[in-house]
């Protein structure tokens, strides 16, 4: 494998199709390290949907030029058999990568921890940079790290947003103009549950935004303790909203902090 690493490294996992949140991490693990590997892979074991994982956004050559322009030293794109030489261990995501998108997605998390295990050994870096809109995500890589007492660090990124306040999104080109304009109505609802007093007002807050966005398919809204994803409660000091859902075939996720009335680490 051609993979010639200056040690220490920080590693950015994507799966190619970069825009402006990518480039955001690339730039915080900058700040980490000198040496920064961008991996683009599209991993199939973490697609339930064949038609989706042949139809993910390609644009390498494109990705290239913006992991090099925001400060990667190293572009690794791997083939199949690089990071599946074998039949692969499967990393079992449990309880929490069963639920929300876990079951609309199923086995998404598995595929998904199972090509970062893959990643992180191949690799073995410092630390890896994770985005906050996938939080279900970055919480069982978090956790994964945890439970195999791996030492890397991982660094978790706020969410960027399109002036609308969508989140960038790999798939937001998939939109014609006026479903990114539909779409942006996910930030306004999960503003809408933050801009309330307390947790049954922002429940019925988030339910309101989330109707009144056009075409939208919803799969989950829900407020989470941020900390363990059971449902939120009044006594939960770090809760979160997390929305995820369908615009003409596009799935589209989000999630917030509900910093203005949930008690953040006041309990821990
Ligand atoms: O978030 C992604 O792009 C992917 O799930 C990841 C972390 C690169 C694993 O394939």
């Amino acid at each position: 494998m051609d993979l010639e690493l200056n040690h220490p490294v920080a590693l950015v996992p994507t799966m190619g199709a970069l825009h402006a949140g990518h480039a955001s991490l690339i730039e915080l693990a900058k700040k980490h390290s000198e040496e920064v590997v961008v991996s683009i892979f599209v991993n199939p074991l973490q697609f339930e949907n064949p038609n989706d994982f042949s139809n993910y956004p390609k644009s390498v050559s494109a990705d290239i030029e913006l992991a090099k322009a925001s400060g990667a030293t190293k572009i690794w794109v791997p083939t199949f058999e690089e990071i599946y030489p074998g039949d692969p261990e499967i990393i079992a995501s449990g309880e929490i990568g069963n639920i929300f998108e876990g079951v609309h997605r199923f086995g998404h998390f598995d595929g998904m921890l199972t090509v970062v295990k893959r990643l992180f050994d191949l690799v073995q870096p410092k630390c890896a940079v994770f985005g906050e809109k996938d939080f279900q995500q970055l919480f069982l890589i978090k956790k994964m790290v945890a439970q195999f007492n791996l030492p890397i660090e991982v660094i978790s990124a706020p969410t960027i947003r399109e002036a609308s306040g969508l989140a960038m999104s790999s798939r937001n080109q998939k939109l014609s103009v006026s479903e990114r304009d539909n779409a942006a109505g996910i930030y306004k609802a999960l503003n809408l549950a933050n801009s309330t007093p307390d947790l049954a007002t922002a429940r019925s807050q988030l339910t309101k935004g989330i109707l009144a966005i056009p075409n939208f398919l919803l799969d989950y809204a829900e407020i989470i303790d941020g900390d363990n994803f059971s449902i939120a409660n009044d006594s939960t000091s770090n809760s979160r909203a997390i929305i995820a859902g369908w615009i003409n075939g596009i799935r589209l996720i989000d999630n917030m902090v509900m910093s203005n009335w949930s008690n953040l680490g006041n309990s821990k």
